[in-house]
């Protein structure tokens, strides 16, 4: 069992997909670890650290894909036109375990398919309690809800707690936190870390109590509908336009007295919900920032643009690229730890190599090529049904 680890060369990515520690416990799998020379500096961890935990460091990336047969990724591999052909560098009988936005990237799929890679996506994981320390999805959104209230602290001209000195008092910042998931969470507690007074809003009712029980306060319309608007995977529902009409003027009136806006809103399978409109913007005051942490799925404010900071009606507006790729040391960290997890029950333990139980839920939920094949059922049907 040889894995490949490449270096990942996609724009604004600086994270790397395993790191020295988990080296050490690949080998102690069993595998034999072949890692692109580079490949974690930009995360901090250098050819050196992963040489003492035993990797062999190799010149460039076709000799590592070439050598392993299983690579493991931090981002979907590149077509030719995106810079390096990656899926290229690929070869039948591979295993390739890296998140791969499977059920929106069906060209990428079909080419693993047609190359005879069998692929692993690994934001289909399951949220199961026993996938929990395989989640790349939480683990990465924890950060970059964290990082998120940094930059907006970063961006604005006043400080978040309140302070008394001897020239008079300085008012507490009010951050409000739209979206209470994984990175909702976190920004939540970063802020009131910081000193601001927080409050969150979410369509999901089972957030209230979460809010609270970080110290914030719970702004939403609690109607009939909301208390119904949770699926059973936990995630949000796409919500009614009148129940959207309502919320949105509640949310209106409230965000004119907030200083940092973080949206974290996300629906699976569909474009990022417009929850702080333009006319929302408008009522601001000015220095206020906004952080939109959906931008990448279009965006939970309209205004926002991918990887830059605008400034419109005096509000700064951050649609950061790729927040957990600016904690690189931690996020990797965390990253790695997960895939060790993923794979860890798929190694035999007598052979010493990988055996891949098709029965198991998590297999089932994350493989989407095998054979030749496209295997997933949320891939194999027409693209249009989806
Ligand atoms: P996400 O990234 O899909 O969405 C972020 C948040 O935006 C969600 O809380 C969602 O309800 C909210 N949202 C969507 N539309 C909105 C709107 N119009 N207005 C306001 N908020 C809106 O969510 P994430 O972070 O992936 O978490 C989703 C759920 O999965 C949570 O319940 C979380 O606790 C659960 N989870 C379970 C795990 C497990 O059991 N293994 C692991 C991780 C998360």
């Amino acid at each position: 069992m040889k894995i490949a680890i490449l270096k990942e060369r996609r724009p604004h990515e600086t994270r790397v997909a395993a790191t020295p520690e988990t080296v050490k416990k690949l080998k102690a799998l069993g595998a034999e670890v072949i890692l692109e020379t580079g490949a974690g500096a930009a995360a901090a961890y250098t050819d050196q650290a992963y040489a003492d935990a035993g990797a062999n460091i190799v010149p460039d990336a076709a000799s590592a894909a070439a050598a392993g047969d299983i690579v493991f990724k931090i981002q979907r591999p590149m077509a030719s036109e995106e810079g390096l052909d990656e899926i290229g560098l690929l070869h039948g009988g591979q295993t390739l375990m890296s998140p791969l936005g499977a059920l929106t990237n069906r060209e990428l799929v079909g080419a693993l398919a047609a190359k005879g890679v069998t692929a692993f996506a690994l934001e289909l994981i399951p949220r199961i309690t026993r996938a929990q320390s395989m989640d790349i999805l939480s683990s990465q959104a924890n950060l970059a809800g964290y990082k998120a209230v940094l930059l907006a602290a970063d961006n604005f001209g006043r400080i978040f707690p309140q302070m008394m000195t001897p020239g008079g008092t300085l008012a507490p910042t009010r951050a409000f936190i739209m979206g209470v998931g994984v990175a909702g969470l976190q920004a939540i507690a970063t802020a009131r870390r910081l000193g601001a007074i927080v409050t969150a809003t979410d369509v999901r009712p089972a957030t209230k109590e979460q809010v609270h029980s970080l110290g914030g306060k719970f702004v939403a319309v609690e109607d009939e509908e909301f208390k119904a608007a949770e699926t059973a995977g936990g995630y949000a529902k796409e919500m009614s336009a009148e129940y959207r009409a309502k919320q949105a003027a509640l949310v209106a009136d409230h965000v004119k007295n907030q200083d940092i806006v973080v949206t974290t809103a996300l629906v699976p399978g569909r474009k990022a919900p417009i929850l702080v409109t333009e006319e929302m913007v408008k009522t601001m005051k000015p220095g206020s920032v906004i952080v939109d942490m959906a931008v990448e799925q279009g965006g939970n404010c309209p205004l926002s643009e991918y990887g830059k900071v605008v400034e419109q009606y005096g509000v700064k507006i951050i649609g950061p690229a790729n927040l957990p790729a600016e904690l690189p040391t931690d996020s990797s960290s965390l990253f790695a730890r997960n895939l060790l997890n993923f794979i860890t029950p798929m190694v035999d333990k007598e052979t010493k190599t990988l055996k891949i139980d098709l029965d198991d839920e998590v297999v089932k939920g994350t493989l989407v090529t095998r054979d030749g094949q496209i295997v997933h059922p949320s891939l194999s049907q027409d693209p249009g049904q989806n």
